[in-house]
């Protein structure tokens, strides 16, 4: 059986952990391939309500493995902390791995974060503050450390001492902080060491046999693809390599492209971002932001706040333009499209299916930052369907009128919508399509 990945198409938080939690129960083996806990994926199902920044949205099925993967930055301290809040709640973790090859988040990462984000002033990302983009600079940079190096007790006290002095020279000169302690980090990641050690596997071999062995591999995408380093809205974009996007899939767990058979590409019904840059559909402020942002008409408490941050997430009408830029970058073969219940209160709804550019009509992404500032969203508009969706099962009990939006987004993506989420609830779903070959 192929590897399948399920990446987000927009800015990030579409709702990839609640189809991942969906969609698992056909695989078996579930896996993040990028990112840090900068991402924040809810699931909510028969065990309650999670949020997960680094173990694979996978682990509520305690027959699965679920693997953090090489192409991923681990906070240890983060990690461990989401491991014991989930044996806590009676979450097994004893089928959990961790890539011998994933970076470590180290204290500086942080704190450089942060200070670079104050000197960025104006131009500020509006990063999530977790370390993660100064971990992948590292990484590029040759200076990281790898969950490997933490294992080697000898070469990871060597390795540390060398790259504090560098980091500390940093810290004191470039950003005016005071330097961190040799032996306090040394003795705080040595502790991290021995309970992640457990976990440590060879992930990449392991993925490669259960290739071999014709399993199912679910690949979790983390952040959305306008996000990404190379395809996003750059420079506001996180900093993941591999990419965030469907082809990082295969090189941060391991596998050659040709595994990976089929792209799910979650997309909400809606748009939203965190975070600073380029926004075209954005509602900046009325009634219609405060609809989108508290979730007026959909599910009880699922008001737009980041999982990570807590911060309020910009809102907007689906921008067509970005999302059918996104589902060809992907080569998405299967859509899930979330939060469809959040539209549910509004008499009408927009689509943007173009730019207007200095008088010119644009249906690709603007070439420039300052071109997408200057991008004037061109919309349809379709007409609301003002009744509660949240229990229906089947397209066919669906109204007209959100079928009708449905399917105007499948056209504008050139992909099946083969899921439509109603809630944020495991089952809380519509499926049109089987695309797992297994019986639903
Ligand atoms: P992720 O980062 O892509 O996994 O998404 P997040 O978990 O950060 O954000 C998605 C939010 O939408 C969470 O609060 C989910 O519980 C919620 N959610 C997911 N699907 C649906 C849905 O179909 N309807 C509603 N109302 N909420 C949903
Ligand atoms: P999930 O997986 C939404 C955004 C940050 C900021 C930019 C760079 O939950 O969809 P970073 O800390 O990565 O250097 O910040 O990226 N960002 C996300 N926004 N969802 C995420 O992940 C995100 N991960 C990073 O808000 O704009
Ligand atoms: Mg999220």
């Amino acid at each position: 059986m192929p590897a399948v990945v399920v990446i987000g198409g927009q800015w990030g938080d579409e709702g990839k952990g609640r189809v991942v939690d969906f969609h698992s129960r056909y695989c078996s083996v579930i896996a993040r391939y990028s990112a840090g806990n900068n991402a924040g994926h809810t699931i909510i199902n028969e065990q309650g309500k999670f949020a997960l920044h680094l173990v694979p949205a996978g682990i509520f099925r305690g027959d699965k493995t679920c693997i953090i993967g090489n192409g991923v930055v681990i906070d240890p301290a983060k990690l461990l902390a989401e491991i014991a809040m989930l044996s806590e709640r009676g979450v097994s973790t004893a089928r959990l791995l961790i890539s011998q090859h994933a970076h470590v988040i180290m204290p500086w990462h942080p704190i450089i974060d942060r200070a670079d984000e104050a000197l960025r002033g104006e131009l500020a990302i509006g990063t999530t503050g977790t370390g993660t983009g100064p971990a992948f600079h590292d990484k590029v940079g040759r200076l990281g450390i790898r969950i490997a190096d933490l294992m080697d007790r000898d070469y990871f006290a060597e390795k540390l001492k060398h790259t504090l002095v560098y980091k500390n020279r940093l810290l004191t000169t470039v950003y005016g902080k005071d330097p961190l302690d040799y032996d306090a980090i040394l003795e705080e990641y040595l502790g991290h060491a021995e309970r992640l050690r457990p976990f440590v596997a060879d992930t990449i071999s392991f993925v490669q046999d259960a290739d071999e062995r014709g399993e199912m591999i679910l690949l979790e995408g983390a952040q959305g693809s306008l996000l990404d380093l190379d395809s996003g809205t750059y420079p506001y974009v996180t900093s993941s390599v591999p990419a965030s996007v469907a082809a990082g899939g295969a090189i941060g767990i391991g596998l050659g492209p040709t595994a990976i058979e089929r792209v799910v590409g979650v997309y909400k019904s809606y748009q939203t971002r965190v975070g600073n840059g380029p926004m075209p559909t954005e509602i900046e402020s009325g009634p219609e932001m405060e609809m989108l942002r508290e979730g007026v008409g959909g599910a009880a408490g699922t008001a737009e706040y980041g999982t990570t941050t807590g911060r309020p997430r910009r809102v907007g009408w689906f921008d067509g333009v970005l999302a059918r830029y996104t589902a060809r970058l992907n080569g998405v073969t299967s859509v899930a499209l979330t939060r469809l219940d959040s539209l549910s209160a509004f008499d009408s709804i927009k689509v943007c299916v173009a730019y207007e550019i200095d008088d010119r009509r644009v249906t690709t992404l603007p070439a420039t930052l300052t071109e997408a500032q200057r991008a004037k969203p061109i919309y349809e508009e379709l007409p609301g369907w003002k009744r509660d969706v949240t229990n229906v099962r089947t397209l066919g009990d669906l109204p007209t009128e959100a079928r009708q939006y449905v399917r105007r987004i499948e056209q504008i993506l050139g992909a099946p919508i083969d899921m439509i989420s109603v809630g944020p609830e495991r089952d809380q779903a519509i499926v049109t399509r089987d695309i797992f070959g297994a019986s639903i």
